[in-house]
């Protein structure tokens, strides 16, 4: 059995989540404190063994196919002043023995369709998908746990997380009954359906590893009411097949594709960054006293005790 080499980005999306601040530059390239997501995206799948990253791209992408390249005037200027460690990190963004290839998507007709496009480029091997806007954090890291899962089982493998039903209209939703720890046999999976209709509070995390048969029922999925070739029904297809099978990541989702998720990855990334870790946590502690303060007497909190000085201060 081949090994999961390949990993695909498709990061042609248009986002209108972060506008303005993603009006002339990709929302993948958002840094969550100095890493933009799709460093980290990328990250995930070099430790998962993965060594040729396949990114599907559009227009006013070009900045991400830079960041993965050498900038020797980078180099250059941080040599002249003698920060070798801040060269050291540049040139780790793409390890030596990782390729970065790019495929153009001409049209946003969605995640489906944008898969289609590196399909010349996987060939006839297993490959993984990474949507660069789920950020996940794992120890081992997700994709890794799932290539794990793959090779065990040599069968395709979904990223869930449970979720709050309301979610379901933002996930693909699956059903099926649990074959392992942690492991799920796949029977079904919808893409956003209404909570009413959702199968199961288990919803799909931006990590798929697949077979690549996959590709004849991308083929043949129709798109949906806005013109977009999805995932999610190919799955569905794939598995009347073959078995499909849904992974219950160890780990946290952080949903940089929103507003909120994308404020907790900060934080949370923030207290455990180096360089803010110390003053980054004494801040928040003082802010989340103020605040408490600040409702205790508005009155919303009239019910409980003031915090104690000891309390605000800790
Ligand atoms: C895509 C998939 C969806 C999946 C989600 C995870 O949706 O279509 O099935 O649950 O990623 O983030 P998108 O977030 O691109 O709308």
């Amino acid at each position: 059995m081949l090994g999961v080499r390949k990993a695909v980005f498709p990061v042609a999306g248009i986002d209108t989540h972060f506008l303005p601040a993603t009006k002339a530059s990709p929302k993948e390239m958002l840094p969550v404190i100095d890493k933009p997501l799709i460093q980290y995206a990328v990250e995930e799948a070099i430790a998962a063994g993965i060594t040729e990253l396949i990114f599907v791209t559009g227009r006013g992408k070009r900045v991400i196919e830079d960041h993965f390249d050498k900038s020797y005037e980078v180099e250059h200027r941080l040599k002249a002043r003698g920060k070798q460690n801040l060269v050291e990190l540049v040139q780790d963004i793409k390890p030596a023995n990782v390729e970065c290839v790019y495929v153009r998507q001409a049209e946003p007709l969605g995640l489906g369709h944008a898969i289609l496009c590196a399909e010349k480029l996987i060939g006839d091997e297993p490959f993984a998908i990474v949507l660069a806007d789920d950020l996940l954090d794992g120890a081992p890291p997700v994709l890794a746990q799932m290539v794990h899962i793959f090779s065990h089982y040599d069968s395709s493998v979904l990223a869930v997380e449970e979720f709050d039903s309301w979610e379901s209209t933002t996930h693909g939703v699956i059903d099926g009954r649990h074959w392992d720890e942690r492991v799920i046999s796949v029977s079904r999976i919808i893409e956003k359906p209404s909570p009413e209709l959702a199968p199961s509070s288990f919803g799909v995390a931006g990590r798929y590893v697949l077979m690549p048969s996959i590709f004849e029922h991308l083929r043949s999925v129709k798109p949906d009411l806005n013109g977009e070739i999805q995932l999610t029904p190919a799955i569905h297809s794939m598995r009347e097949g073959e078995q499909v099978l849904a992974y219950e990541f160890v780990g946290k989702r952080y949903d940089c594709g929103t507003k909120l998720g994308y404020v907790q990855a900060t934080v949370d990334f923030a207290l455990r960054h180096a360089e803010l870790q110390e003053t980054f946590d004494a801040w928040l502690r003082e802010r989340v006293g103020a605040l408490q303060l600040g409702a205790w007497a508005t009155g919303s909190m009239l019910n409980q005790p003031a915090p104690g000085v000891q309390e605000l201060a800790h």
